[in-house]
């Protein structure tokens, strides 16, 4: 079976994804949308797909099998809702929304209509994991520590919190579902976060300032029992860190999007995909689709799970207030 893909969005990731869907067999991108029509034309040209000014158009014309929803966090919600109405699978970028008021509408939704999903935590694809888990089986980690350390991205809509949700939602969430995959369920974060001073000069590669904070840390605590530390930071003119070092009797267990290593007496050992995450993520959604494999590894209902948290550690930053994760997810939670 060919599956037929519409990508709604024709930014940075719609791109990377096209590229993967077009590199395995069977798949075909028939339509890209774009309120940009410009966007719409430059990646379905490269797809040798249709382009559409609207959501609503690349559904309908194209008569896709699937749907990759590839707006920004600000622009949740409106397209899903056109998927989930055709009752066509999903694919949604990460983070699925700003807060948790369209999430969890998504969610709903995509529960009552039985469908198939996959979001775009990819750091769940490595095949690293198995290992991991391996060892912290046999050495559980009581404690962790997560980073996102790294320079603005260049996107416009990314400094400002009502569009991005800010960096912890909008990049660190990796980080927070690598931890949750890996320590379980989060109970309690407390975060602080911090703005360099307006009186600061603009360095000119940072643009647009807006309002989100430069840093933010942050503790969670697990159901389990472990505890983590998580910071994150656009400070700096290069990523200098994106990983989650998981603390055991004996052992240190390092990952990232490129692999793992573990450090113990008896030294370090490394181990690297034999596939690289961002081209599984794809397949595995196809796969999915094509009724070959039951779920993808992180369907919808895990990334709302994820962003709940990450959600939780920026209202604690903005409030300054711890927030209990019971409360947010509850069926009418403070998230509403
Ligand atoms: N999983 C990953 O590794 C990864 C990597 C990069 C980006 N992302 C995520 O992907 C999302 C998009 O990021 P990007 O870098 O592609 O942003 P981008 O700004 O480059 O592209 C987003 C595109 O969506 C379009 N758009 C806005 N509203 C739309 C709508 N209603 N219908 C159709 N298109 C619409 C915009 O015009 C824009 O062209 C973000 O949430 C980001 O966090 C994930």
């Amino acid at each position: 079976m060919t599956v037929r893909v519409a990508v709604l969005g024709a930014g940075g990731v719609a791109r990377r994804h096209v590229e993967v869907l077009s590199s395995l067999e069977g798949v075909e991108v028939v339509t890209v949308a774009d309120p940009e029509r410009a966007r719409a034309d430059t990646l379905a040209d490269l797809a040798g797909a249709r382009a559409c000014s609207s959501v609503e158009e690349a559904l309908d014309a194209g008569r896709p099998d699937a749907a990759y929803v590839c707006v920004p966090p600000f622009a949740h919600g409106d397209p899903e809702r056109a998927v989930i109405a055709r009752g066509l699978p999903m694919f949604v970028e990460k983070p699925v929304g700003t807060d948790l008021t369209v999430a969890r509408e998504l969610a709903d939704l995509v529960a009552a209509a039985g469908l198939a999903t996959a979001t775009g935590y990819h750091w769940r694809c490595s095949d690293v994991l198995g290992e991991v888990r391996e060892r912290l089986a046999a050495a559980p980690a009581y404690a962790a520590s997560g980073y996102w350390l790294d320079k603005r991205p260049p996107v416009g809509w990314w400094a400002h919190t009502n569009r991005s949700g800010g960096q912890v939602v909008e990049q660190l969430t990796h980080v927070v579902d690598l931890a949750r995959l890996l320590l379980g369920e989060v109970t309690e974060v407390y975060a602080a976060g911090v703005r360099v001073p307006a009186s600061q000069p603009v360095r000119a590669h940072e643009g647009d300032r807006g309002d989100v904070d430069d840093a933010t840390v942050a503790t969670l605590r697990f159901a389990g029992g472990a505890v983590a530390s998580l910071t994150a930071t656009s400070l700096l003119d290069l990523k200098h860190r994106a990983a989650l070092h998981l603390f055991s009797r004996g052992l240190v267990t390092e990952v990232d999007e490129t692999g793992a290593a573990f450090v113990g007496a008896d030294g370090r050992t490394e181990v690297t995909p034999t596939e690289d995450p961002k081209l599984v993520v794809d397949r595995e959604f196809v796969e999915v689709v094509r009724g070959e494999r039951e779920a993808a590894s992180a369907p919808y209902a895990e990334a709302l799970r994820s962003h709940a948290v990450a959600w939780s550690v920026a209202e604690s930053a903005r409030t300054g207030a711890p927030v209990r994760l019971d409360d947010v997810l509850a069926p009418a939670g403070v998230a509403g």
